[in-house]
């Protein structure tokens, strides 16, 4: 076996969400209206000028995904094209450029190839989480736009973001904090959004939940999202519900589960807002769901001072949550046909 495809001596079935630094990442810079070509770069520092947009007005958006090596030994990701749409709905509304299709995605595959000795073996429950992020840098001082940008991709390998591997039990609370106003950024995935959620995780935390849970801040009654994960529920009466709101990230996982419930589990899908209060009698099996979390079914909330039980999540095995988790799960490592064409596999060059 040559150096290129040995892999790191990592204990893959023990990691965390944590960084771990690999060898390469990807940097292309915008100036003068234009894109560099970019390249490949070992530093993991970024050198960026005191007055940057970026530090003070938080000038920046980001997306995550991962790569996964799938039983055939490839390796894939899951649906980046929408990452890249959904960064480049961000940027605008940031007033920052748009990173064309071809950077976007040459960007990460290039990374991910480079760094093949850090990619989690098939089976190990680990994947290469995929960081690609756009900043306003260069020297300035009043509230204006950037005039240079930097997009950079870096990757680091993961386990499971709440602690146990595969389909983690998780508890909620719902936040005194709101996390987006009804027009506001909540739809972007711009970093300004989570600054202000790190107090409400840490109050949640403090009752003894995994994350906060965000009801609207209009009207404090309708289910938004949890701090990195939208929310989806199986109703007593067999319906599959996620909250509409103009305030939550779009979530690619969310979108793929409410398919999959429709077309794989035959259920019946609605996307409208969600009241906690007066429906939650109504809740059989709750989960939150995103890249990290992928499918994590919520045992417990709390709301209005105490705990709330989620009753169908007892019993997880015959549960709607997990053949969801099994199904999503198992496109994604290549065990179940990818029919829907979701999976981008990389040419790793080997
Ligand atoms: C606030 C928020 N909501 C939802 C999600 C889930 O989105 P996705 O499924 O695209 O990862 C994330 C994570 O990316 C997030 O940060």
């Amino acid at each position: 076996m040559t150096d290129k495809l040995s892999k790191k001596n990592l204990s893959w079935t023990e990691l965390g969400f944590n960084y771990i630094r690999t060898d390469f990442r990807y940097s292309a810079i915008y100036e003068n209206g234009e894109w560099n070509q970019g390249s490949l770069i070992e530093d993991d520092q970024i050198l960026i000028h005191e007055g940057a947009p970026t530090l003070h007005y938080a000038q920046q958006c980001f997306e995550g995904m991962k790569a996964l090596t799938t039983a055939s030994g490839d390796v894939c990701l899951f649906r980046p094209s929408l990452n890249w749409e959904r960064m480049n709905s961000t940027a605008p509304r940031l007033l920052m450029p748009a990173v064309p299709r071809e950077l976007f995605l040459g960007a990460i595959e290039e990374t991910v190839r480079a760094n093949y000795p850090w990619i989690p073996p098939y089976g190990s429950g680990a994947a290469l989480y995929v960081r690609p992020m756009l900043i306003g840098v260069g020297e300035n001082l009043g509230l204006k736009p950037a005039e240079k940008y930097e997009f950079r991709v870096f990757v680091s390998p993961v386990g499971p973001y709440y602690k146990d591997s595969g389909m983690a039990m998780i508890s909620l609370a719902v936040s005194e904090f709101d996390r987006a106003a009804p027009n506001g950024t909540g739809k972007y995935k711009a970093g300004a959004n989570y600054a202000g959620g790190l107090l409400a995780t840490l109050n949640a935390q403090g009752i003894g939940a995994n994350e906060a849970l965000y009801l609207d801040s209009a009207n404090n009654k309708f289910i938004d999202e949890a701090g990195s994960a939208n929310i989806v529920v199986f109703t007593k009466d067999e319906k599959f519900i996620t909250p509409s709101s103009d305030a939550i990230l779009p979530s690619i996982t969310r979108r793929s589960i409410m398919e999959l419930a429709e077309i794989e589990l035959n259920l019946m899908t609605e996307e409208r807002p969600i009241d906690l209060r007066s429906e939650f009698q109504n809740f059989s099996e709750m989960a939150a769901c995103g890249t990290a979390a992928v499918l994590a079914p919520v045992g417990k909330i709390w709301f209005d001072e105490k705990w709330h039980a989620m009753p169908g999540n007892e019993n997880s095995d015959g549960s709607v949550m997990k053949k969801l988790y099994e199904l999503l799960v198992g496109i994604q490592r290549g065990e179940i046909e990818d029919k829907y064409g979701w999976l981008h596999s990389i040419n790793l060059g080997l």
